[in-house]
């Protein structure tokens, strides 16, 4: 829920400034439709082709009238019908046209902006997502671009055949009969006004509506992915309280809407009906003293009938254009976020024969959150080719934020990282982390299947390949008692793993991709003896031979490691091995002392 909520109550904010925006925001939008210029010619011709058809039906009424029915010819009469049909016809096939070329070129755009969003924020450096919310970027490429979606593959399309027919239904209603569209431009207004107004209510209300029933989705989501905690403290009597309180507010909101609704038909049926009768009457005492004919009523009937609904329609509209105006506006917004991890112009290259021999030389950082605070401090640190460097320290001594930097997730403020000499911040990222392997401390799991879980650094992995790596990560014995070996489905809505399951997975996909210099931040988690005792095991096989960087909270790890350092509050306090570290450093004694205590019986007959 805190997750929802958060891109909820923005959304409202947004909602209200949105209605002050000018409709010029949409401009961008003209960019994703420049690839369909053709298709957009078809539908312009479509759009103007049906509107000019239905004005001409008003004629067909006339003529199936006064030339049908009052005629005695039934040769007049069948003339009259197969006019009438032949634009009905033509009406049928254009509309097909044009629903289907518009819609289509919606649901177009729509999708190049989703794909444009997606594929720019993707790759953006780390850093964004502290500063915005994953609900809230959902939000902006699900609901926003539907917003766009409604407006460029319907709403436009509605506006401008509403404005044609307008103006065509006004040009016939003159032609028609003058004095009476002088008339009915006086009332027209009372008929269409209180419509546009309750409308509108009705509108806001569905719309507040909407959000309700989000929140019982996001209520369901949080109580039934905590189920075990939810059954754990007793709370289901709570939960069933507090969700029945969200599910009654949406149905309190949905009545609303509902009575609202209800009422605006009595008023559409009263006021259109109405408005008709008060026509037929006056023009009725026309027809009768032979000023105009039947056909011409009719015919003045519809063009009113018409007029009016496009007058309703285009409003509507704008209201539909002010909020997709807002929504193209968050979206460019995301759009054109700059990416501040990206390679150079002219991106320097590692060399060839990679040995991963990395140095940092008087590293500062703090995070872009937090400016005036060190969270590495004037950092020096080396390690060789092959060696194993381990990185010890209290939570909160910047471990992670080191491995961070190593990954380039940030720039340094100070000092460089070289690998292999070469200053990473001019390398393309992308190449150098194609050198890279991480086994992070909470390993992740993407939804679908084991095997696809392992080859996610590699894909173009051989089965085989895959496999071999499940071995020496001590995973493939577990792997094959899952009900369907590699092929079965993990992550939300698959088998369930435990702690040190995943983590050997996350071992597996990093020997898979085989890297130069592996980053591994290790588990605090306490694992059971076996597994500990497999994941150890995993490691070792991971580590040899291959520059390792490891965030160690296990004394075994230590003591196997080529160096440690001892970082505290971001600097660097002692360098060396164990042993020596164990004489020279207060700190790093405390330290080996108390994961000695904790992990000691663990450790006993093995590893030392
Ligand atoms: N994204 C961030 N934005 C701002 N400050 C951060 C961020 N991540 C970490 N910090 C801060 O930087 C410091 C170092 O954090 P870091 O995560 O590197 O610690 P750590 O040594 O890995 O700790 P632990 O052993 O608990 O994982 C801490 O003071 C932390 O609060
Ligand atoms: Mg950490």
């Amino acid at each position: 829920m805190a997750r929802k909520s958060s891109a909820e109550a923005p959304a409202e904010e947004r909602e209200k400034k949105v209605n002050i925006r000018k409709i010029g925001a949409l401009k961008p939008v003209l960019g994703f439709l420049k690839p369909y210029r053709m298709r957009l010619v078809g539908a312009m011709l479509a759009l103007a082709f049906t509107a000019g058809v239905t004005l001409s039906i008003g004629q067909g009424i006339r003529l199936l009238i006064d030339g049908g029915f009052t005629s005695d010819s039934s040769a007049q009469l069948a003339e009259s019908v197969e006019f009438f049909m032949t634009l009905v016809v033509l009406l049928a096939f254009g509309t097909f046209a044009r629903y289907y070329l518009v819609s289509w070129i919606g649901e177009r755009v729509t999708a190049d902006m989703r794909k444009a969003v997606f594929s720019h924020i993707i790759s953006l450096h780390p850093g964004f997502f502290e500063s915005t919310s994953s609900g809230e970027i959902q939000s902006r490429i699900t609901t926003d671009t539907t917003l766009i979606q409604t407006v460029v593959g319907s709403s436009v399309s509605v506006a401008l055949r509403n404005l044609l027919m307008f103006i065509g239904g006004m040009i016939w209603l003159f032609i028609t009969n003058a004095k009476f569209t002088l008339i009915l431009l006086g009332t027209i207004p009372l008929v269409i006004v209180p419509i546009i107004v309750f409308g509108r209510r009705v509108r806001n209300l569905s719309r507040s509506s909407q959000d309700k029933i989000a929140d019982v989705g996001s209520y369901v989501n949080e109580s039934i992915s905590n189920i075990k905690t939810v059954h754990a403290f007793n709370h289901q009597s709570a939960d069933r309280t507090r969700f029945g309180e969200h599910v009654e507010a949406a149905f309190d909101v949905a009545v609303t809407r509902i009575a609202q609704r209800a009422w605006l038909t009595v008023a559409v049926i009263i006021l259109v009906f109405g408005g008709i009768s008060v026509m037929l009457w006056w023009g009725g005492q026309d027809v009768q003293a032979g000023v105009i004919s039947g056909g011409d009523l009719a015919a003045f009937v519809f063009y009113a009938i018409m007029v009016a609904g496009s007058m309703g329609s285009i409003t509507e509209v704008l209201g539909d254009l002010q909020r997709a105006a807002g929504a193209t506006e968050r979206l460019i917004e995301l759009l054109h976020m700059d990416n501040l991890i990206v390679a150079p112009a002219q991106p320097a290259q590692l060399p060839a024969d990679t040995q991963a021999d990395i140095e940092m030389r008087n590293v500062s950082f703090s995070y872009p959150t937090r400016p005036d605070h060190l969270a590495v401090d004037n950092v020096c640190l080396r390690v060789g080719k092959g060696k194993t460097l381990a990185l010890v320290g209290a939570s909160g001594a910047g471990k992670s934020t080191i491995i961070d930097l190593l990954l380039r997730f940030y720039d340094v403020q100070q000092g460089e990282i070289l690998f292999d000499g070469v200053n990473i911040s001019s390398v393309d990222p992308l190449e150098l982390r194609h050198h890279i392997g991480l086994v992070p401390q909470q390993p992740t799991l993407f939804s679908g299947t084991v095997i696809d879980n392992i080859r996610y650094g590699s894909p173009d992995a051989s089965d085989q390949d895959v496999f071999a790596a499940a071995k020496s990560a001590y995973a493939h014995d577990f792997i094959e008692r899952l009900p369907n070996g590699y092929d079965s489905q993990v992550g939300e809505a698959g088998v369930r793993l435990s702690g040190g399951q995943r983590q050997r997975l996350a071992i597996a996909r990093a020997i898979l991709k085989n890297p130069d210099l592996l980053l591994l931040d290790e588990a605090t988690s306490a694992l059971d003896a076996d597994s500990e005792y497999m994941v150890q095991k995993a490691l070792d096989s991971l580590t040899k031979a291959r520059t390792t960087i490891v965030i160690a909270h296990r004394l075994a790890t230590v003591i196997n490691a080529d160096q440690i350092a001892v970082l505290d509050q971001g600097k660097v306090v002692a360098t060396g091995q164990h042993d020596e570290l164990l004489k020279h450093s207060d700190l790093y004694r405390r330290w080996a002392d108390l994961q000695f205590k904790i992990s000691g019986a663990a450790l006993s007959g093995e590893a030392v």
